[in-house]
């Protein structure tokens, strides 16, 4: 009998200090000037509501509150805009102190000088840096040859086989970057590298709590792994002087115009990794189950590429010409980045105390997306 009376005393005395921190939390935020909305727990608010639900927790608090409202996610004290007409004048008005605002996880995990964590000029180089990998001529000589010749190889087995597609799309998406990165030493690293990729990604996505198990500590220790390792391959590449066909040998090389820092080099890399898997793995993903789901339209792009395939021999590559000419496909890839969608919201932060659809609070620094709007307050 005593030890009822003792599991009840210390079950009400959670649940009454569950309601008091619950409450506590609501009342520190709630300043005159800011939109409704929950702010969840201390520390952790309703991060993890938002991880498990995605855009279904968005719907349900814009349900409750309408387009524009406040929360606490990632760490971050938050407000949401599912406001398409002022998600716009978000995103056009950086001038004005509407700046990227990515989660502390993330820029401690991709790097202080990674994309999403510099502003003004120091992005405008980075961003010129990306973008000299990636021009038109570097995507016709170098990238589709890669992508061509990596692809062959990854379906070459899957004949009468049940394949995880999932699983699939992701090796897919991080493999081909990790050959576009270093094509020599792709295969011999990647055995090490992904598993710690794999950390990382989860790492950006987690409380920025530095505690040994957490999300947030295994990706951080990810970090270091493939830091080490990418300096490891920078200072090879600088002492073999040879010129290697890929993105590696041209961040190194002497005629690229963008000169980076090794560190700039390696989370520069580490943001191309980053940036194109969770994206391309799941868009591909998503692209099979819509072909699976509309035969006439798989069939429709099987002619299309048979009719490229019929002008060569098996082992002939795919040019660029052949690329330019897939009509139906490019409208196959346009109509799945627009069914999946896969980004569900883009962070924005404010530089300044700024008023915006009425609400006058001091906020300092804002999220925002394709559909939502998050700031953080
Ligand atoms: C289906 C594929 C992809 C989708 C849907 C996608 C979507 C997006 C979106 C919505 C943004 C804007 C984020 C913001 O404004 O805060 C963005 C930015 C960015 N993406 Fe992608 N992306 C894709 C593939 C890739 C790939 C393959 C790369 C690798 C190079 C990449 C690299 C980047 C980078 C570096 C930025 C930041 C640009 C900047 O700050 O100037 N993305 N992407």
């Amino acid at each position: 009998m005593a030890g009822l009376v003792i599991i009840l005393a210390v079950f009400w005395s959670l649940c009454i200090l569950s309601i008091a921190l619950l409450r506590w939390n609501e009342v520190r935020y709630r300043k005159k000037g800011l939109p409704p909305g929950t702010m969840g727990w201390p520390v952790f608010g309703e991060t993890t509501e938002f991880l498990k639900q995605g855009p279904g927790f968005m719907k349900n608090q814009r349900s409750r509150f309408g387009s524009f409202f406040k929360s606490h996610i990632l760490g971050c004290p938050t407000i949401v805009s599912m406001d398409p007409e002022l998600n716009r004048y978000i995103l056009v008005n950086e001038a004005k102190g509407l700046v990227p605002g990515y989660p502390q996880s993330m820029l401690d995990i991709l790097g202080k000088c990674n994309i999403a964590a510099v502003h003004g000029s120091a992005h405008k180089h980075m961003r010129g840096a990306l973008l000299a990998l990636i021009s038109p001529t570097m995507i016709k000589d170098q990238l589709l040859p890669k992508i061509d010749d990596f692809m062959r190889s990854h379906l070459s087995d899957w004949n009468n086989k049940i394949v995880d597609i999932q699983e699939k799309t992701k090796e897919m998406a991080f493999l081909s970057s990790l050959r576009q990165i270093a094509s020599k030493e792709a295969s011999s690293i990647s055995q090490s590298f992904m598993p710690e990729f794999f950390k990382l990604v989860l790492g950006t996505l987690s409380l920025p709590i530095n505690l040994p198990n957490t999300n947030y500590h295994r990706g951080f220790q990810a970090r270091q792994h493939i830091t080490s390792l990418l300096r490891k391959l920078v200072e090879e590449r600088r002492a073999s002087g040879e010129n290697q066909e890929d993105m590696l040998g041209f961040l190194v090389g002497e005629e690229n115009k963008y000169k980076l820092s090794d560190e700039e080099m390696i989370d520069l890399i580490i943001t191309i990794l980053y940036s194109g898997y969770e994206t391309v793995s799941t868009t591909s993903m998503m692209a099979v189950k819509y072909l699976h789901d509309h035969p006439k339209v798989l069939e429709e792009l099987r002619k299309e590429h048979m009719a490229i395939r019929d002008r060569k021999k098996p082992e002939d590559p795919i040019h660029y010409n052949d690329y330019k000419s897939m009509r139906f496909t490019r409208a196959v890839i346009y109509e799945t980045s627009r069914l999946a969608t896969i980004v569900n919201g883009v962070l924005r932060k404010t530089t300044r105390d700024m008023e915006i659809n009425a609400f006058t609070s001091k906020i300092k620094e804002l999220y925002k997306s394709s559909s939502c709007t998050f700031k953080q307050s």
